[in-house]
């Protein structure tokens, strides 16, 4: 579709839901129309970034947490073009959305002219070693694209990685986070001291930074956000999932059960203490979290909101329903309809 035909449908829609006037509709979009005809392109306002920015997390298929798009916190750095200035963006985006464990939800939207190779702005590094892998196995490749960048990690399980950052034409760069931005949160649980010797701890918010925002047939490739975790992503799927932390033999282990018979569902009761010191780790630090049933119960009133508003709703539910026991949830129980809306996020080829 030409630029033109795709602001138009999300300018229509938009400024309908801001509550504009046709006339005013009218006005930017022959503004849109003269910019396009004499430059090929136009330039979104603050207004329309904001906005176009809520209803690509509306418009996220995967997500269960959307009942809170309206909130999305939009910081435009659209205009901080070197490398110095799309750093402070990053770093002030991390502590905003951090705010001490009260977790916002916030997008900071950078030049096109920056592309940041993070999977998450605040990530573990992989090691691959003689006796195994150290740290997360999903970061092993990005982590020797780092260490050939010349960083260098301590070899711990949880290394925080180092921020990568291209400028357009130029060579990757990478930045340390300092230490003091990285909110982190020690995994316990109430009834089974034993956890303590897993040593596992966890970061507070995920920032997804390499995805591309698409609003109006802008693209943004540098357009980092977060919402805050559900706690089955982090005890059902970091720690859990064979290859990433692969933790429920230990934690059986911790919690003294029986391995040997894959019918007495060991795996099943890890995973759900896991998961519950999880959620309760995070509560004691302060740091925000939900579990899986108040979230189902969050989408599903987004589900009627977004009927009520005469919008129809699409989902994914293969992504939708969580790892842990989805059949509790309504989410499991219902169809979803799969069609990509935009404004959206939308997964990018790796700069590397
Ligand atoms: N599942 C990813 C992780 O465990 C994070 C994806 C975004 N999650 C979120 N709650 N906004 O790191």
């Amino acid at each position: 579709m030409q630029v033109y035909e795709e602001a138009s449908s999300f300018i229509k829609p938009c400024y309908r839901e801001l509550g504009k006037s046709t006339e005013e509709t009218n006005q930017r979009l022959a503004a849109i129309r003269d910019s396009v005809a004499e430059t090929g392109t136009y330039e979104l306002t603050y207004e329309e970034l904001e906005h176009g920015a809520r209803m690509a997390w509306r418009h996220s298929n995967r997500c269960i947490g959307r009942l809170f798009w309206n909130s999305l916190q939009v910081f435009d750095a659209r205009r901080q073009e070197t490398l110095e200035d799309i750093v402070t963006a990053l770093y002030s985006h991390i502590e905003f959305a951090t705010n001490a464990g009260r977790i916002r939800p916030t997008i900071t939207v950078l030049s096109p002219k920056a592309r940041i190779w993070n999977h998450q702005l605040v990530r573990y590094a992989g090691y691959e070693t003689e006796s195994g892998i150290i740290g997360d196995p999903l970061s092993v490749i990005f982590t020797r694209v780092c260490e050939g960048l010349g960083w260098q990690g301590k070899h711990t399980p949880f290394d925080v990685l180092p921020l990568v950052i291209q400028m357009s034409g130029e060579e990757p760069v990478w930045v340390p986070i300092p230490d003091n931005l990285v909110l982190q949160v020690e995994i316990r649980h109430s009834e089974f001291p034993r956890f303590e010797e897993l040593a596992l701890q966890w970061y507070a918010v995920p920032i997804i930074s390499d995805m591309a925002l698409e609003i109006g047939g802008i693209r943004y490739p540098a357009a980092p956000f977060n919402g805050w975790y559900m706690e089955t992503e982090i005890g059902a799927r970091n720690f859990a999932d064979v290859n990433r932390y692969n933790m429920l033999p230990k934690v059986a282990s911790a919690m003294g059960i029986d391995t040997k018979s894959d019918a007495s569902l060991w795996r099943d009761k890890a995973l759900i203490e896991l998961n519950v010191a999880v959620l309760q780790s995070f509560k004691r630090h302060g740091v925000t979290i939900v579990d899986h049933h108040t979230a189902a119960k969050q989408f599903e009133r987004f589900e009627q909101m977004e009927t009520d508003a005469g919008r129809e709703l699409t989902g994914d539910w293969t992504w939708l329903i969580p790892p842990v026991s989805p059949a509790t949830t309504h989410v499991f129980h219902r169809q979803y309809n799969d069609t990509v809306l935009k404004p959206n996020y939308f997964r990018q080829n790796r700069p590397f």
